[in-house]
């Protein structure tokens, strides 16, 4: 097999490769989110307020209930009774909340806490805040706070450890040892976070963000902007201000949303990590297949992402741009694509053309020079009716099906809109994907650069899944974690490989015939010459090609990622079987020779001075 590599082609486009996020799988409660405490608000369904539970020992008696009729904020009217008749030091009685599966604690580690107490004139008084070991029942770190008799008021406390073995399998307990009545409510604990932001992120997984070399965030959705049901939609403002005024809502992924991590959380997200927003609007369509009718009915949404945008970009001038800054962050934030739903070419009822221009016309007008991303074009459907700037195209495929798709965008036509592919994945593996997964991520990622005069954009998706059993929602997400690790899929590295190693101009890359299992692309960073080649051997046996066009005369630095089987995986008691391996070869000038193992992704930096 030969492969000529030289002719330059077109600019790479510098937004290629970028992050996507929605609250599906724990992604954020119990993932990005630095907040340890599940349930903190004492949200009540048809399971009560799980996970919370009563802890009584030895002879004490007290009881715990939710009472409507009292708590901190508007947002949070209701709070946990815990009503103590008989408590001692030796026998107290309090609330117990796993975590989300666990608490993940490490040694020597400050652990920042806080809730809201009210107590009246039979204050039961100190509250005991610990840490336990679920299996030894040892106190990993504990705090007391006393609340005052009078109204709602919020106490912070801190958990230090000590020299601890680092651990998930502890729980949290609040307890009293003396009889009276205190009603609480958002009962947090942080680990520390990225930047050490207040409300913050969790440090791995924005480290393990930022190695992907992502350029920008497509936020908040996917399924969770549109909602179950229109009442269920995402609605911005009531995701900002402080965590007491946020009441959370019903997630679209079976499971209820704090929204501790609200708009403005996301927007410093993309800061820390220097990337864009991505900015999706709810554009009035359900997941139940109920849409809001445009006209004036719609009015209200289109006036909604005005405001959005307002709040995003606006200075402080503006009104929006001045609840921004009182919320923290008086300096704008840089946008340049807005996007009007979520995978509205599953809206049969054909409503989302009028929508669109609705929205289209509002934001158009107010803000010209934002690029609109309309979500009713994809391959499978071919549907596209609105003539937006960009598409949003969602492709989830098996391996071989992934490959076979890498020519898709080869002959599209150019004419159109660009195209932002805002959800893709190879999917066979569970709840991250394995090796040959990963081949297929490789070789839609090489049609991808091919293609980047089209393809502005392109995301993988979930990002994020808790390994935990009942936490996934979604089988197949690129990076695992629980409360205390998180490890990289095979994806995750072939990822991290491409985004990291990205010319900025395409190179002709051809070989002399087509192999369903073998994948190459070629881009040149202009500034130093360096050639990027990526090649990719799904072949059970390896590949020699015989490389023509190259820059010779040098040594390339290749970076491998191997497995023996597509089966082949990591996973979080195995983070990192397979990871990518850095070597070099020397290149000879002319045709030179080049054998891929099987099972293999090469990264080949190819310097031309
Ligand atoms: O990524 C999972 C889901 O797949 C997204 O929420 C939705 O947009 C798509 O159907």
């Amino acid at each position: 097999l030969t492969l000529d590599v030289g002719k330059a082609g077109t600019p790479v486009s510098p937004t290629l490769y970028g992050l996507m996020i929605e609250e599906i799988n724990h992604s954020i409660d119990g993932g990005l989110y630095a907040e340890m405490v599940q349930n903190r608000a004492f949200h009540n369904d048809w399971s009560g307020t799980t996970p919370w539970d009563l802890v009584r020992r030895g002879s004490s008696q007290g009881t715990s209930e939710l009472d409507f009729t009292s708590g901190p904020s508007q947002s949070l009217s209701s709070s946990m009774k815990l009503s103590i008749t008989s408590a001692s030091p030796e026998n107290e009685v309090g609330l117990t909340n796993p975590g989300y599966w666990g608490f993940g604690l490490k040694a020597e580690t400050t652990y920042i806490g806080s809730f809201y107490a009210h107590v009246a004139s039979d204050s039961p008084g100190p509250i005991t805040i610990r840490l336990i070991n679920n299996r030894t029942g040892a106190v990993q770190a504990s705090s007391t706070v006393t609340p005052q008799p009078g109204g709602w008021a919020q106490y912070q406390y801190t958990l230090k450890t000590a020299k601890i073995a680092p651990s998930t399998d502890n729980h949290l307990e609040l307890s009293v040892a003396h009889p009276g009545t205190v009603w609480l409510q958002l009962v947090s604990l942080f680990q520390p976070t990225y930047h050490d932001r207040a409300n913050g992120l969790r440090p791995d997984l924005m480290g393990m963000m930022a190695d992907m070399h992502p350029a920008f965030l497509r936020m908040p959705g996917g399924n969770f902007l549109e909602g179950n049901t229109l009442a269920d939609a995402y609605d911005w403002k009531k995701t900002i201000g402080p965590i007491v005024d946020r009441a959370g809502h019903n997630g679209s992924w079976f499971y209820w949303s704090s929204d501790g991590v609200g708009l403005l959380d996301y927007l410093t997200w993309c800061e820390d990590l220097h990337i864009e927003p991505v900015l999706a609007v709810n554009a009035g369509y359900a997941l139940d297949h109920t849409h809001v009718t445009p006209g004036p009915n719609l009015a209200p949404l289109v006036q909604s992402a005005l405001d959005e945008i307002e709040y995003v970009t606006g200075d402080t001038s503006t009104h929006w741009g001045a609840v921004r800054a009182k919320d923290g962050h008086p300096t704008p934030f840089v946008l340049h694509y807005i996007e009007i739903g979520n995978e509205d070419y599953l809206d049969k009822s054909g409503s989302y053309p009028a929508r669109y221009a609705q929205f289209a016309q509002a934001l158009h007008q107010r803000y010209p020079q934002y690029k609109l991303i309309a979500t009713d074009g994809n391959a499978e459907y071919s549907t596209r009716v609105v003539s937006p700037e960009v598409s949003d195209e969602h492709y989830y495929k098996s391996p071989s099906d992934m490959m076979d798709l890498v020519h898709h965008y080869d002959n599209a036509p150019r004419d159109g809109p660009k195209v932002f592919v805002g959800e893709w994945a190879t999917r066979s593996g569970s709840p991250t994907p394995n090796f040959g997964d990963a081949l297929g991520d490789a070789a839609w990622m090489t049609s991808l650069e091919r293609n980047s005069d089209l393809i502005v954009m392109a995301a993988y998706a979930p990002l994020f899944t808790n390994v935990n059993p009942g936490a996934m929602l979604w089988p197949t997400d690129l990076i695992g974690y629980d409360a205390g690790t998180a490890y990289g899929s095979p994806s995750y590295y072939a990822q991290a490989l491409f985004a990291g190693h990205l010319g900025d101009t395409t190179i002709a890359a051809k070989l002399s015939r087509e192999d369903d299992r073998i994948f190459v692309s070629a881009t040149k960073e202009s500034s130093t010459g360096t050639v990027h080649l990526k090649l990719v051997n799904a072949h059970s046996t390896p590949e020699t090609l015989a490389i023509a066009g190259l820059p010779g005369g040098h040594t390339a630095e290749i970076s491998s990622l191997h497995a023996s089987t597509w089966n082949d995986t990591n996973s979080i008691t195995d983070p990192a079987h397979i990871r990518p391996v850095v070597s070099t070869v020397p290149v000879k000038v002319g045709e030179w020779s080049h054998t891929i193992p099987a099972n293999t992704i090469e990264v080949l930096d190819i310097p031309s001075r």
